[in-house]
């Protein structure tokens, strides 16, 4: 997912604004980790709306503070206990000041946060949101409180979500929560529980309002977007069980695309993540058929050694991904491509690191999202596999990968050079205020100089004369 790993070392976005008039309370929300957490704190947000809370980017002035977190690298989790002693002595200062983890953390690490680190008051899992209000009570009759059951049917697919400080043109859609997959080296599924997915029609609704509400562009969200399926108003799973008029009607993500496609016929779509084993090629069809989706795949492969894949429980080898791939661009030519990988897995040889580099020169990615192995307590790889890649290692391995992901970057920059793009304006350029910034089809960042008339929100035409590795650069035409 193209932004969503917020640098582990940066403080979560504190953003705001959900403001209902008649509200007293003070609500500071902020959110770690990927695109899902940030979708999910606009439900929390618009939950809390509803029970009295403005939000605020003044955490002085917080009543409550929630923090969303992530726990897929040890260093996601540390980021985020560093934040929680902050707050630790804000609250020393105000004592009727509310405390809570809310996310993945919240839901690893359960009780423990009551039990062993008192930093906190109130404990709430990725699926119990909705308890917010009457958990919100217990911590105001001085009780800490918790709620981290999963479910396997939560989608929160009737709450409309308050739009938190985006920029007015860009917004997440949720169509799956949680996935089923379980690569060995990931706690999502422990933290996020079974994949479920969202009623389209409530989908189709919320895309409506967005683009009612002046929205140019969505990102429709999920673990594994591939693998949404709904039928017969249920929630996938257990489809073996379904009937066959059940089957007929059943929507594939491609059919939720299409939907969504002409539903909102001028409003661009991504979407995010797709999982190569997952993956329909159907997903390309939708993607050459209708101009407004756009011509993106985030695909994460983790590595390009058969070996390694196997260990990590990809359901797919070396060769089936570069086939995958090469099939997407003959159907989309001008198909980007990006990658996540993980340097220095249990086991992983020098071979097999050989084989990632080798993978990534093959499919010549447009941009990548690169981390060395953490390894997470409760996964299959730390219940059965050693952690024995040297810490040196990961990050030698670690930064030859990033190395030849500049250089793809870089020559996949220069080949949008000397063209015409379509870009959607989403914000001025932070180095240069009389310049827009905006993205092209393939997600590239286009920088240029803002002529009158312009302004965010706006699809135009921009020729690209030069580049860098991370922006392209050109002209309004
Ligand atoms: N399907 C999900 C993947 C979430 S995790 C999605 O929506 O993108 C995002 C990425 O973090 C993974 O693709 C993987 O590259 C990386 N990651 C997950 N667990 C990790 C771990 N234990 N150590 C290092 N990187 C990890
Ligand atoms: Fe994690 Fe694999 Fe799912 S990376 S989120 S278990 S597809």
């Amino acid at each position: 997912m193209q932004e969503k790993y917020i640098d582990e070392n940066k403080q979560g976005e504190a953003y705001a604004i959900a403001e209902k008039p008649g509200n007293t309370r003070k609500l500071f929300l902020e959110s770690y980790g990927c695109q899902m957490n940030f979708s999910d704190s606009e439900i929390v947000a618009s939950i809390l709306n509803e029970q009295g809370y403005n939000t605020t980017l003044n955490v002085e002035e917080a009543d409550l503070i929630l923090l969303n977190t992530c726990s897929i690298r040890e260093k996601a989790e540390q980021t985020v206990r560093n934040r929680l002693s902050m707050f630790h002595h804000l609250k020393r200062k105000k004592p009727s000041l509310t405390v809570g983890v809310l996310g993945c953390m919240a839901e690893r690490l359960k009780t423990k946060f009551l039990e062993e680190e008192h930093l906190v008051d109130l404990v709430v899992g990725p699926d119990a949101y909705r308890d917010l209000p009457n958990l919100l009570k217990e911590t105001e009759d001085g009780q800490d409180a918790i709620n981290v059951i999963l479910s396997r049917e939560e989608t929160y697919a009737d709450i409309s979500p308050v739009r938190l400080g985006g920029n007015g043109v860009t917004a997440f859609v949720t169509i799956t929560r949680g996935c089923d997959n379980m690569c060995t080296f990931c706690v999502v599924p422990f933290t996020r529980g079974r994949e479920r997915s969202r009623d389209p029609h409530s989908i189709i609704e919320e895309c409506r309002e967005l683009w009612n509400s002046g929205y140019k562009e969505i990102t429709l969200l999920g673990q594994n977007v591939d693998s949404y399926l709904w039928y017969g108003g249920g929630p996938k799973k257990d489809f073996s069980k379904a009937s066959e008029l059940q089957k007929a009607t059943a929507v594939h993500f491609s059919e939720l695309l299409e939907m969504v496609a002409q539903a909102v016929p001028d409003m661009r779509i991504r979407f995010a993540t797709s999982n190569p084993q997952d993956m329909s090629l159907e997903v390309f069809r939708m993607m050459a058929k209708y101009p407004n989706i756009c011509r993106y795949v985030h695909l994460p492969v983790q590595s390009g050694s058969n070996n390694m894949l196997k260990a990590m429980n990809r359901q797919h080898t070396r060769e089936e991904y570069l086939s995958l791939v090469k099939a997407a661009r003959e159907i989309v030519p001008d198909l980007a491509v990006s990658q996540d990988m993980i340097a220095g897995f249990c086991g992983e040889t020098e071979e097999d690191h050989q084989d990632t580099l080798s993978l990534m020169r093959e499919v010549e990615y447009d941009y990548g999202y690169m981390f060395a192995y953490s390894e997470r307590p409760g996964t299959p790889a730390h219940k059965k596999m050693e952690d024995n890649v040297p810490e040196e290692t990961k990050k030698r391995r670690l930064n030859d990968i990033i190395e030849i992901q500049s250089e793809l970057s870089l020559k996949r920059m220069q080949s949008y050079v000397g063209r015409v793009h379509e870009v959607l304006i989403d914000g001025e350029s932070r180095k240069n205020k009389n310049q827009w910034k905006g993205r092209n089809s393939q997600n590239a960042v286009v920088v240029f100089d803002k002529q009158e008339g312009q302004k965010l929100g706006d699809f135009v035409s921009v020729f690209v004369h030069d580049c860098t590795r991370g922006t392209l650069l050109g002209k309004t035409v």
